[in-house]
């Protein structure tokens, strides 16, 4: 044959393959099982290659299980791109969709036209427009004009852009991502098919939905006693005392400074005496120092993250130079675990994860290189680089605490706080909104952040009531605990040198409206224990947005300055600057009549704390006045009422031990009040345990 021939015919071969191949490969979507019923979900990937080589996913909680092609008729399918060796997969919105989640943001409530990128970050002081902040939530929850919704997971760990300005666009550092789309007839649907899919927060005990106080750092031992004293002779509520790092000898993790806590253990028996639990801090940088056990363990056991040249990566934290344990590894996981069987033998109730993002001082990024090098378990995906697995190191660190402390003390639930987190880290630790600054714009902030973690699969958070960075001032101090201690978490906490800011630091006026907030989280206790059990249940948030209780309302998708506690409890904040206007407009309210409510004598009257609303036909079930959760069991109940038109309300009530896994056996009792004819009964919907013995006494709110 001719060269010409050859080379046309081979011409002619390539064009076929061609026109045969497009240019990019297809798309592949397969089905997955409902997640939740009523609901539908489908993982795209962008082609077959990307799906077969795809690395084992880090945010769900186990693999998906693809059972045919997607719906016939399904519309929310992802475009997939490669800009400049990145990967990247874009779906567009109708007109009229608002879009919630991507984790902890700063700024409003919805997100449209937001950017937020995807990156664990020791945010020291970040503000309004901060891109990056501790955790990474690549996850988008969309609704749409007529409250149907969708969700989008983008299931990478790598660096990720989620830009919200056209439509919802994922732009990862890494490979190929497979991206799962859920649809849903409301928000619900999809955040609970969110919960099935990444996991669900385990119950905490009781006590940690108590009031918290905490500063860096109540130190000597005497000083904790007297902050103990403090809110006992106040008669201001409280179950937990937090250490922060100078508790600790030369900040060792696993250390205690013998001259400030000569006797830890006495220290925490004494508190407990009172009623309170005790949290330490506990970081990841592990001091490099031969002699210190922490150390010496983990190096014996080759446990530490590696620079790209194979050796223990060094970097400077709190102690001086530090090592970092690779969590990555089940094996590294269990020593770290098995850390705690002595430490929390002191008496130590709960364990606070923070600088887990790694936190890394004077270098650029405030973290480790991208190169450095972790030695992951298959399970993981094998060996790979901080750039795929930075953004899950902290959540590893909290699954290893957790599982470190369920073993140590089988008994009782574990508690743990991480600071940095990822899609799917409810299932190991609550989590806090890290250094925020004592700002009016903070105060603001914290509501729109704790609802859209909630949105993004986290149930409990709360930010440093009070503000961690800068002094602040009396009133709005007084407007931050209003509305804290109505949030899931409620912590005050704030930075070295700062002024106190326990509840009675501003004067008596402050220390009157901080009483009365926190005995309204005490009373509704009970409430707040039944919503955490729906969140380990469901995976519903316990603070929710307004719109959740008429999702096709769109007068109420940005409402961010009211939110509600469970469906039934409307909570309208007051987070502006200067005195409480009593002509000033309410936001929206959902349809139906919401009854303005009292929850402890005085506290319509307080204009600093948030006005209440009870949702008509809701029956909310009041515990008794107390000052710590154990204080005495609840045998009397208030069953706040707003009947309907009919007459009629209802309500639910979880009881269990409070802590301990018996609940796990069926050891609790969820209740259905029903209040009908003027009267109130009750009957068990579910559990082993009898009947409740407590008195009901019902309260039907003003007309
Ligand atoms: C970090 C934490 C802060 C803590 C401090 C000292 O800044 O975010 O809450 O008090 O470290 O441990």
């Amino acid at each position: 044959m001719p060269a010409t021939r050859i080379v046309l015919a081979l011409a002619a071969a390539i064009a076929l393959a061609l026109l045969a191949k497009p240019a990019h490969a297809e798309p592949v979507g397969q089905s997955l099982p409902a997640p939740v019923p009523g609901t539908s979900a489908v993982v795209f990937h962008a082609s077959a290659a990307a799906r077969d080589e795809a690395p084992p996913s880090l945010c769900l909680k186990e693999p998906l299980r693809p059972d045919g092609p997607p719906p016939s008729g399904w519309k929310d399918t992802p475009v997939f791109s490669r800009p400049q060796g990145r990967a990247a997969a874009w779906l567009p919105t109708a007109d009229g969709t608002d879009l919630y989640g991507t984790g902890e943001v700063a700024g409003d409530l919805r997100r449209n036209r937001t950017r937020t990128v995807a990156w664990n970050t020791d945010a020291y002081g970040w503000q309004r427009a901060e891109l990056s902040l501790y955790q990474s939530h690549p996850w988008v929850l969309a609704v749409r004009r007529d409250g149907t919704a969708y969700g989008v997971i983008a299931d990478t760990p790598e660096r990720c852009l989620i830009d919200l300005n056209q439509g919802i666009r994922f732009e990862a550092a890494g490979p190929e991502f497979p991206v799962i789309v859920i649809e849903g007839p409301t928000p619900q649907h999809v955040v609970r098919a969110l919960g099935a899919l990444t996991g669900t927060a385990n119950l905490p005990p009781r006590w940690a939905l108590g009031y918290h106080q905490c500063r860096y750092s109540y130190t000597p031992d005497t000083r904790v006693l007297e902050i103990a004293d403090g809110f006992r002779k106040r008669h201001i509520p409280c179950d937990v005392l937090w250490l922060d790092i100078d508790y600790m000898d030369g900040f060792r993790c696993f250390t205690v400074d013998k001259n400030a806590f000569p006797d830890l253990r006495a220290l925490n028996g004494e508190l407990q005496g009172q009623g309170f639990r005790t949290v330490t801090i506990i970081d990841p940088g592990i001091k490099l120092e031969d002699g210190y056990h922490v150390y010496d363990t983990g190096d014996a056991l080759d446990a530490w993250v590696q620079n790209s040249a194979g050796a223990p990566y060094q970097g400077s934290v709190w102690p001086g130079n530090c090592v970092f344990p690779d969590f990555t590894m089940e094996r590294v996981r269990q020593w770290w675990g098995g850390l705690y069987g002595q430490f929390l033998s002191l008496g130590v109730d709960g364990i606070w994860n923070d600088m887990n993002e790694p936190a890394v001082f004077n270098v650029d990024g405030h973290t480790m290189p991208t190169s450095n090098i972790h030695r992951a378990d298959p399970e993981l995906g094998g060996t790979g680089t901080q750039a795929r697995f930075h953004n899950v190191y902290g959540m590893l660190m909290a699954r290893a605490t957790y599982e470190g402390c369920a073993v140590a003390r089988p008994d009782t639930r574990p508690f743990v706080l991480t600071r940095a987190g990822h899609l799917g880290a409810q299932r190991w630790a609550a989590t806090w909104t890290g250094d925020n600054t004592a700002s009016w714009d903070h105060l603001d902030m914290s509501l729109s952040m704790v609802l859209n973690l909630g949105l993004s699969g986290q149930p409990l958070s709360g930010p440093d009531i009070g503000g961690f960075v800068g002094a602040g001032d009396g009133p709005m101090f007084a407007r931050w605990m209003g509305v804290g201690a109505l949030l899931p978490f409620a912590r005050g906490h704030t930075g070295k040198g700062n002024i106190d800011k326990e509840p009675w630091s501003f004067g008596s006026k402050v220390e009157d409206t901080c009483r009365l907030a926190l005995q309204r989280r005490y009373r509704l206790l009970p409430y707040l224990y039944t919503l955490a059990r729906e969140a380990a249940e469901t995976g519903l948030p316990i603070a929710r947005p307004v719109f959740f209780a008429d999702p096709a309302d769109t007068t109420l998708r940005a409402v961010d300055d009211a939110f509600l506690l469970g469906d039934d409890l409307l909570v309208v904040a007051n987070t502006k600057p200067g005195p409480r206007d009593p002509a000033a407009k309410l936001p929206p309210f959902p349809r139906g009549k919401w009854r303005e409510v009292s929850l402890v004598p005085g506290d319509q009257a307080d204009p600093d704390l948030p006005r209440l609303f009870l949702r008509e036909g809701a029956a909310l079930p009041l515990g008794p006045m107390i000052e710590w959760s154990d204080e005495k069991p609840l045998d009397e109940i208030e069953l706040l009422v707003n009947p309907d038109a009919a007459g009629r309300a209802v309500g639910t009530l979880y009881e269990d031990a409070g802590d301990g896994p018996g609940y796990r056996d069926r050891a609790y009792r969820l209740t259905k009040f029903t209040f009908s004819g003027g009267k109130a009964s009750a009957t068990v919907a579910d559990g082993d345990w009898p009947a409740g013995t407590w008195r009901v006494t019902p309260r039907v709110v003003g007309k």
